[in-house]
C-alpha cells in the first residue's frame, strides 16, 4: 500500500483526482487549496455547484490555517471524536478557495479514522477535499468496485477494503450556545452532549446542510421502506428484501441480512453495499429495506433510506 499511497499523493499533488476509503464511505479527493483540482470534482460528480465539500486534515494542528479564528470546543471535540466520523463546520479563512464552500463562509472539516487516508493526506502535504466518491444523487460507495462502477474521470483509486462504519461523518455547526446537528451519523448527538451542550433554542427550526437534497443515496431501481410489514408484492421474484430484524424474510426469496445482532451499526455498514448488490442483480426490481426505530443510529439510517426512497414515493 505504501507503493499506492505514494502514487496517489502525487496525483494529488499534480492537481488531479483520487478516490480514497475513509472510515465512512469512500472519498474523491483533490487538493482542497487548488481551485481547478477541485472543480475536476465537481464535474466527475455532476455535482451542482452550490454543495459545499468537506476538508479533510491528518493533524488537528492543520486545521489553523483553514479557519477564521480558533474556538476551544474544537480542541474538546476533536479530543472525544478525531480521528472519526464528525465533521465541523466552522467560520473558513481566506485560503479556502470559495468553489470548496460553495460561495458560503464557512468549511466543513473533519480528520478521518482510516490509516490509508490519513497517510495519503500526509503524504499530499495538503488539506483534501472530497465529497462520497459517487455520482451525485446516488448510492455512496463503501468499496473500491462501488467507485470503479459509477466514476470514471478519476485519475487513481486507492483500494483499502470494505469501509467500517458505512455511512456518512455527522456534520455539525458551531453556534454561541452549542451545536446544532446538519446531517445524522453514528456519532449521535446525546454523543456530542457529552461534550458541549446542544443549542436548544435553534434545535425546532429543522436546519440542515446545503445540498441535502430529498432525493439522494438513490439506486437506479424503486426502493421502498416497509414501515410496518404490510406491504405486498406483487411479484416476489423480482424484489430484494434489505433486511434488519428479520421478521420479513418469510415473504421474499432474495434476502441481504444486513445485521447479525439487531445491531444499527451493522445496519449503517451494510446499507450502502446491500443497496449496490441489489441495483447491479438483474433479476431484481424492486428494492424493500426494512425500516429501523428512529432514534440514535437509527435516525441516520432512517435519513438515507428516505431519500434513497424519495423519488419513488407513491403519495
Ligand atoms: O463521511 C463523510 O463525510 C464523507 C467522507 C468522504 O468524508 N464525505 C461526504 O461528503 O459525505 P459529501 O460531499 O457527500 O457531503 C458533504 C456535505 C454537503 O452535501 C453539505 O451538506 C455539507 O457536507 N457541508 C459541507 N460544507 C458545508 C458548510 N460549509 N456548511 C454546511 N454544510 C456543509
Ligand atoms: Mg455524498
Amino acid at each position: 500500500m505504501r507503493k499506492e499511497i505514494k502514487i496517489a499523493a502525487q496525483c494529488i499533488r499534480e492537481g488531479k483526482l483520487v478516490a480514497f476509503p475513509t472510515d465512512t464511505v469512500y472519498g474523491l479527493g483533490a487538493n482542497a487549496l487548488n481551485p481547478i483540482a477541485v472543480a475536476k470534482i465537481f464535474e466527475a460528480k455532476e455535482r451542482p455547484s452550490f454543495d459545499p465539500l468537506i476538508i479533510h486534515i491528518a493533524d488537528i494542528k492543520e486545521i489553523n490555517q483553514l479557519i477564521k479564528e480558533y474556538d476551544n470546543r474544537i480542541l474538546q471535540l476533536a479530543e472525544a471524536f478525531w480521528p472519526g466520523p464528525l465533521t465541523l463546520i466552522l467560520p473558513k479563512s481566506n485560503i479556502v478557495p470559495d468553489i470548496v464552500t460553495s460561495g458560503l463562509d464557512t468549511v466543513g472539516i473533519r480528520i478521518p479514522n482510516n490509516d490509508i487516508a490519513l497517510d495519503l493526506i500526509r503524504e499530499s502535504q495538503c488539506p483534501i477535499a472530497a465529497p462520497s466518491a459517487n455520482k451525485f444523487g446516488r448510492i455512496s460507495p463503501t468499496k473500491a468496485e462501488h467507485v470503479r462502477k459509477q466514476l470514471i474521470d478519476v485519475d487513481y483509486i486507492l483500494d483499502g477494503g470494505p469501509t467500517t462504519i458505512g455511512i456518512e461523518s455527522t456534520i455539525i455547526k458551531l453556534t454561541e450556545n452549542g451545536f446544532i446537528i446538519l446531517r445524522n451519523g453514528i456519532i449521535t448527538k446525546e454523543d456530542i452532549e457529552l461534550v458541549i451542550p446542544s443549542d436548544n433554542d435553534k434545535l425546532n427550526n429543522n436546519i440542515i446542510a446545503p445540498g441535502m437534497i430529498e432525493s439522494h443515496y438513490s439506486p437506479t431501481k424503486e426502493i421502498i421502506i416497509d414501515y410496518d410489514s404490510n406491504f405486498v408484492p406483487v411479484n416476489i421474484e423480482n424484489v430484494g428484501l434489505i433486511s434488519y430484524t428479520g421478521k420479513l424474510d418469510h415473504k421474499y426469496k432474495h434476502i441481504i441480512q444486513v445485521s447479525q445482532n439487531k445491531d444499527p451499526k451493522e445496519y449503517a455498514v451494510n446499507l450502502f453495499d446491500a443497496m449496490h448488490k441489489f441495483e447491479d442483480d438483474n433479476n431484481i426490481e424492486i428494492i424493500i429495506a426494512e425500516a429501523i426505530e428512529e432514534k440514535g443510529i437509527g435516525l441516520a439510517i432512517m435519513d438515507r433510506l428516505r431519500r434513497a426512497a424519495f423519488q419513488w414515493k407513491q403519495d
